[in-house]
């Protein structure tokens, strides 16, 4: 973040919040994303957590994440009775979720009880009805909640949305979005990659459809987000390409947003050769912008009649939006990591806020929310009925 436009509601805090991690223990995934991120800014430090669903290794887990024996707990209920005897000024102020899609729900739940505001990765939960009461208990408690949709932390991300919603590309009428990964190309049913990927493999634990809850939610996220209008309605074709796949590792959409823009979007974590790309390309009236995962620190812009433009992470011209979400300059590479720390930095503002009454630094707010979650699951939602009725257009979004 940059040190030249430091966020108000923070400064004046200016100490770092106390964090609990759920999750992330030794071997996890994401877990050491978060955890770096959480305190690359010295917004957080973490002071507690639950490391692992057994009792035993969360305890000695605690040890490798620097926590003392006394704050490493055995579960998020011991966490969460243990922190609230502590002293006000020591006990956490927020939770960190980064466990299996099915412990989501309860996890964020029993923290928001406790008064605890939440960062949560995606997706959210695992059921639109779920989604519902976390978006009542957040908007209720008014507690912050973030959900790391981390693409939407890039600079070159929030440079492409500023440039839409500065009107730079006139009406939107295209969005294309893709995701592809390769690493379910092989068969993962059996040998040495099922024990690694266990949760993920279960439906009653990774939900109703793994592409789409593990990557199908990123790409609508950011497609929204950089467009800045929800999707409205949804063709799709749901399946395995993978010969005997019993499970999703392929979804084909047809998008209607509600801005009245059209396009599609792919997402495979089956694609022979394809590593960890994510993609989304937006034609207005006025012409096109680009990004891609690939190259991330860079934005095409194709201003319609005129010679395409390559902006830079770090260029002295990017929009207030994009510069503080920098560190260094440019040409010194910043990625996946960063996107995530620019996620618990807004977090930090809108916690700083809360506690200081200074106003959240604006720029801020565009993070990922639980509403943003809600309409996550309700995409999902909408993409598997439209598959299983042969590809009807659905809405997404239906009364509570
Ligand atoms: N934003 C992203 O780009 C991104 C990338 C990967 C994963 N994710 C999400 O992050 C979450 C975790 O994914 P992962 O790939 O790191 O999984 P993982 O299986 O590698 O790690 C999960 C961790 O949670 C711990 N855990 C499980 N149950 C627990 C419990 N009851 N209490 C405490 N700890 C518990 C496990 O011991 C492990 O350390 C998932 O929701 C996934 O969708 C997000």
């Amino acid at each position: 973040m940059s040190t030249s436009t430091p966020p108000s509601a923070w400064n004046a805090l200016s100490r770092p919040l106390r964090l609990g991690v759920i999750g992330g223990g030794p071997g996890s995934f994401i877990g050491p994303i978060h955890m770096s991120a959480a305190v690359l800014d010295r917004r957080f430090v973490i002071v507690a957590g639950v490391l692992s669903s057994d009792a035993g290794r969360a305890l000695t887990y605690g040890a490798t994440v620097g926590l003392p024996a006394s704050r490493a707990y055995a579960s998020v209920d011991l966490m969460l009775a243990g922190e609230a005897a502590r002293p006000l000024e020591d006990r956490i102020e927020a939770v960190a979720v980064m466990t299996p899609n099915d412990r989501h729900y309860q996890d964020c739940l029993s923290a928001l009880q406790a008064g605890l505001h939440v960062i949560c990765d995606k997706p959210m939960v695992n059921s639109v009805s779920q989604a519902r009461h976390l978006v009542e208990v957040v908007e209720r408690t008014q507690l912050a909640f973030c959900l790391t949709h981390n693409y939407s932390g890039y600079p070159m991300v929030r440079q492409a949305r500023a440039m839409v919603e500065s009107g730079l590309l006139g009406d939107i009428r295209i969005v294309q979005a893709e995701y592809f990964q390769g690493g379910m190309a092989l068969p993962v049913e059996s040998g040495e990659l099922t024990a690694k990927l266990r949760w993920k493999l279960d439906p009653e634990r990774s939900g109703a459809s793994l592409v789409m809850g593990d990557i199908g939610t990123h790409a609508h996220h950011l497609a929204s987000y950089v467009t800045g209008s929800r999707v409205a309605r949804v063709s799709a074709d749901v399946g395995a390409v993978v010969p005997g796949r019993i499970f999703d590792d392929y979804a084909g959409i047809l998008w209607r947003f509600e801005n009245g823009a059209r396009g599609s979007c792919v997402v495979t974590q089956a694609a022979a050769g394809a590593e960890n790309n994510i993609r989304v390309r937006v034609h207005g009236a006025k012409g096109m912008l680009e990004w891609q995962h690939r190259d991330p620190n860079y934005l095409h812009y194709a201003p319609l009649g005129e010679s395409v433009q390559t902006l830079g992470r770090g260029d002295a011209r990017l929009h207030p939006a994009a510069q503080r979400a920098s560190r260094i300059a440019r040409g010194h590479p910043e990625g996946f990591r960063e996107s995530f720390a620019n996620l618990y930095a807004d977090f930090a503002e809108a916690i700083a806020a809360r506690i200081t009454g200074v106003a959240a630094e604006p720029l801020s707010s565009g993070s990922p929310g639980v509403r943003d979650g809600l309409w996550g699951l309700e995409f999902v939602e909408a993409v598997l009925a439209s598959s299983r009725a042969g590809g009807a257009w659905t809405d997404c979004h239906t009364p509570a």
